[in-house]
């Protein structure tokens, strides 16, 4: 396992740096990540080179065991390439200009600015081939934003082009015969600016897949460039988790060599398990490998404001659950808090003064058990019975159109993961392209947009026995955001087995009771945000609305359809309705918790060749207690413990045991 923390020798005196550098090898760290924000430092001026400090450093840190990775420092430009290139400034929808001042200010389809951005990544990866101490790279820095400038305009042109081949096309796609917006050049073709209204739906996803696409490209060539240069060794870059919401991070995470992502549960709000748990579970899925948490929370965020200080324990228990749902590496943000800068406040493991603290202890003390643990976990895979199925294309279309402010795709999503979380059993995020064989529920929330290949796809799984669950918004769009011209749901209207008559979309919070058929009367719950009005063809009601024009009519039903079934809830069903509902699923689906456990415990599996190891979480405030059967050889504690054991508060416990053993089950 890789344990660290994000490092800015740059920002302190040199003689200070030894004592980092013990510091960490102390709390056991054994890797930093640096320089992603250096550029200036690495190249004051165009082609001169410094990387004499940054040699310095990761020579120290080696001698204390720790290796680099080293950030490309793209993520914030120098004040001398913007101002030589001004147009390779970012765009805003407005049209206007982002000042300089902060960071990712950048087109990324400027050419200037591209090649500026190789000449860096070249001098980098030249300078350090070879170096045994640099163990990996992270390209820029949370890639993210969407510029409208005119050279992005072109450039959509151009991808459009190639997408559709001929106007007629792109004309008909679109339906531009509406208020006349027949395109007769591909000059023509504007970007989403700020206008009087709302743009057309297909060109307005189109952007957005056009955007994402255009880092992805940016990406590539920094990776070309690094694989050329440093065959062997590894790429990732720094993602932000679940709810970043204008890249598609399927894509994105494609031509990396492993994902890592920065978690902050502690910025503002209630810090949320769940939620905690599907980003990692998200990021997890991007490439179904384990992944790095490259920014692990270290200290109270904050910029203009200052949140409310991780809680004692805090700190490791997010890092342990990061560890839990497939991270193999841990590395916080950051060292120490930047007496400059604009996070100033954002604070690190250490305070400004530099002095050991509390949260240095607590991270110290996991140190110690990481070591322990040593390479145990690497290669271990999370095993998860169910599986979310997450639709950029369906997320980025109703961006544009969000329908009401209560149906959000985010939110929708996140609360149907919850009920499935709250099962123990392990979720997958999975793109839509995913063999979704493996898994014995599969929820795909307002999955808006559908082509023949999705619908075949979800047949299959369905007739060869999988639980799918749908809601509301589903099978609305074809693949350039125009309404499909059946009765929905659509493409999967006969899998369904039920017509959407009508719909009623519930503003202002309005819900709507349902009442559930005989057998299900242990469901509780109604129905929000939006009211899909079902007639039934194959399928059965499970509930009725009872309320409403609609009242006693089907608002989930359910159609089993060779050996498998769907669900079909024409609405949101509220935390009560998805948990009940999620928990009787589970049971007839045959979805298993490898451990019985008290609600407020979180138990997750990683498996390795030769040993799974059981990961039971406590985030709550209260000890809880579990029988653990047989048990096994306990890591954290580093203890064998068999029957009934006590998990503390914000208490973490990892039992090993040898495959084939499965006195668990
Ligand atoms: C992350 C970012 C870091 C730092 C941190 C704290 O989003 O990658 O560079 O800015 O937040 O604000």
């Amino acid at each position: 396992m890789y344990y660290g923390a994000d490092y800015y020798p740059e920002h302190w005196p040199e003689e200070r740096w030894d004592d980092d550098a013990r510091m960490m090898q102390a709390a056991g760290f054994n890797v930093v990540r640096m320089a992603e924000f250096a550029w200036t430092r690495m190249e004051p001026r165009e082609r001169e080179f410094n990387f004499a400090w940054l040699d310095r450093a990761i020579e120290l840190l080696a001698r204390y065991g720790i290796s680099s990775v080293l950030g490309t420092p793209t993520a914030a430009p120098p004040a001398w390439i913007m101002a030589a290139h001004p147009d390779a400034t970012l765009i805003r929808e407005d049209r206007q200009p982002v000042t300089y001042g902060s960071r990712r200010n950048y087109c990324p389809n400027n050419a200037a600015y591209r090649a500026h951005s190789a000449r860096i990544v070249r001098a980098m990866a030249e300078h350090y081939a070879g170096n045994p101490d640099v163990i990996g790279w992270q390209i820029d820095n949370e890639f993210g934003g969407r510029c409208y400038c005119p050279t992005c305009q072109a450039a959509f042109q151009r991808w459009l082009q190639e997408r559709y081949g001929s106007l007629g096309a792109l004309n008909a796609a679109w339906g531009t015969e509406f208020w006349s917006h027949i395109y007769t050049a591909w000059e023509q073709i504007p970007l989403p600016w700020s206008t009087t209204g709302v743009h057309n739906p297909g060109l307005a996803l189109n952007y957005r897949r056009f955007m994402s696409d255009s880092y992805v490209g940016y990406q590539r060539e920094q990776i070309d460039i690094l694989h050329e240069v440093c065959p062997g060794v590894p790429i990732t870059h720094n993602l932000m988790g679940f709810r970043y919401p204008n890249l598609d991070y399927f894509d994105l995470t494609e031509d990396l060599d492993w994902v890592s992502w920065d978690n902050y549960p502690r910025i503002r709000g209630v810090p949320d398990a769940a939620n905690r748990a599907l980003a990692h579970d998200t990021m997890r899925g991007l490439k179904n490998k384990p992944f790095w948490v490259m920014e692990e929370q270290g200290g109270p965020t904050g910029n203009a404001t200052v949140a409310l200080a991780p809680r004692p324990g805090e700190i490791p228990y997010w890092a342990w659950e990061a560890v839990a749902h497939g991270a193999d590496g841990i590395v916080y943000f950051r060292w120490r808090t930047a007496r400059f800068g604009a996070e100033e406040y954002w604070h690190g493991i250490l305070d400004h003064h530099g002095e050991p603290g509390r949260r240095y202890e607590e991270v110290k003390a996991m140190g110690r058990i990481v070591q322990r643990l040593g390479d145990k976990l690497k290669d271990s895979a999370v095993r998860a019975q169910t599986a979310m199925l997450l639709s950029y294309d369906s997320r980025f279309a109703f961006q544009n159109q969000p329908h009401n402010p209560h149906l959000d795709y985010p939110n929708v999503f996140a609360e149907l993961y919850r009920a499935l979380w709250k099962l123990n059993a392990g979720v997958d995020i999975v793109s839509p392209a995913a063999d979704l064989s493996a898994y014995k529920v599969v929820v795909a929330p307002m999955l808006y947009i559908v082509d023949e290949a999705l619908a075949n796809k979800l047949r299959d799984y369905v007739s060869q026995g999988g639980a799918l669950v749908l809601t509301c918004r589903t099978g609305v769009m074809d693949v350039d955001n125009m309404v499909v011209d059946q009765q929905l749901p659509g493409l999967l209207g006969e899998l369904c087995g039920v017509v959407v008559d009508e719909y009623d979309s519930l503003e202002d919070g309005r819900t709507v009771p349902l009442q559930w058929a005989e057998d299900l009367e242990d469901v509780a719950g109604g129905a929000t945000a939006w009211a899909d009005v079902l007639s039934l063809r194959e399928a059965e009601a499970l509930a009725y609305y009872a309320g409403e024009y609609y009242a006693g009519v089907p608002a989930v039903t359910r159609n089993r359809v060779g050996k498998g079934q769907v669900i079909y809830a024409g609405t949101v069903p509220d935390a009560a309705v998805a948990q009940s509902l999620m928990a009787r699923l589970a049971v007839e689906a045959g979805v298993t918790s490898p451990l019985e456990a008290e609600p407020g415990l979180e138990v997750v599996e990683r498996i390795a060749e030769k040993a799974r190891y059981l990961f039971i979480l406590n985030g709550g405030s209260d000890a809880i207690s579990v029988d653990v059967g047989s048990g096994g050889q306990e890591l954290v504690q580093d203890e064998t413990v068999s029957g009934v054991i006590h998990i503390p508060a914000l208490g973490v416990r990892i039992i090993e045991q040898p495959l084939g053993n499965s006195a668990i089950d």
